[in-house]
């Protein structure tokens, strides 16, 4: 063969390649997003500190209005979690002072449930367009991006919010300002167990085609 026909044929072939390897990797992005699936009960190993960036890169890529960067992230790891174990139990008898002991060991253990916890936070601001809607579901944005890039990356995480996401309390422990919410507690780490199993949902149900 030529050496100009030989160029041809491998570019040719290099070409097929790259598109095979990116359709490939388009729909394994397409199958992490379509079965994505929270994990109740969660193990060691924690993501590691480049699995974590990894998910920080992508929650900064969330949408946002005005680019604002309404969002924060609080990492809880190792014997933090303690701490705000009793934190969480401050918060429960500040509130109800005659909580029972189950009560206690319960809010003591919450954040034990997992080897990692990052608290998503909002900075609500004051803007003549974005509102404070569209600046937490921004962080609810991100926080969703950070559970998809922790399965991407073979992790397993869970959202939890309840009563302690707007604890004065808290906010307070955790350093948030006057205009600072938590959106959400997510507790990353390895799957304990079988994953549960995806319910089905006629997507057509959700979905209509409007016109006038
Ligand atoms: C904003 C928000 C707050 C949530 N808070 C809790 C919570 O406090 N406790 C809980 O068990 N699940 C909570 N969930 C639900 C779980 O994260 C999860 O979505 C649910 O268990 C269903 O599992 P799936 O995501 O695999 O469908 C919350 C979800 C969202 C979006």
């Amino acid at each position: 063969m030529a050496r100009r026909d030989q160029l041809w044929f491998f570019s040719v072939i290099a070409a097929i390649i790259t598109g095979l390897n990116h359709s490939f990797a388009m729909n394994e992005i397409l199958k992490q997003l379509q079965s994505r699936n929270s994990a109740p009960r969660l193990t060691e190993p924690g993501p590691d500190e480049y699995t974590l960036e990894q998910m920080f890169i992508a929650a900064v890529r969330a949408p946002d209005h005005a680019w604002l960067q309404p969002w924060r992230f609080i990492v809880v790891a190792g014997e933090a979690r303690e701490q705000l174990g009793k934190v969480f139990v401050d918060a429960l008898l500040a509130a109800n002072p005659n909580a029972d002991e189950a009560a206690r060991i319960k809010a003591q253990g919450a954040p034990l449930r997992a080897p990692l916890l990052v608290v998503a936070v909002c900075n609500v601001v004051e803007h003549p367009k974005v509102p404070r809607e569209e600046q937490l579901l921004s962080t609810g944005c991100a926080a969703y991006s950070m559970l998809l890039a922790a399965e991407c990356q073979g992790y397993a995480g869970i959202w939890r919010t309840g009563g302690y996401a707007s604890d004065a309390l808290v906010k307070l422990a955790l350093g948030l300002t006057a205009s600072e919410e938590i959106v959400g507690f997510l507790y990353f780490g390895t799957r304990d167990g079988r994953a549960k199993s995806l319910p089905t949902r006629e997507v057509g149900t959700y979905v209509s085609y409007w016109r006038a």
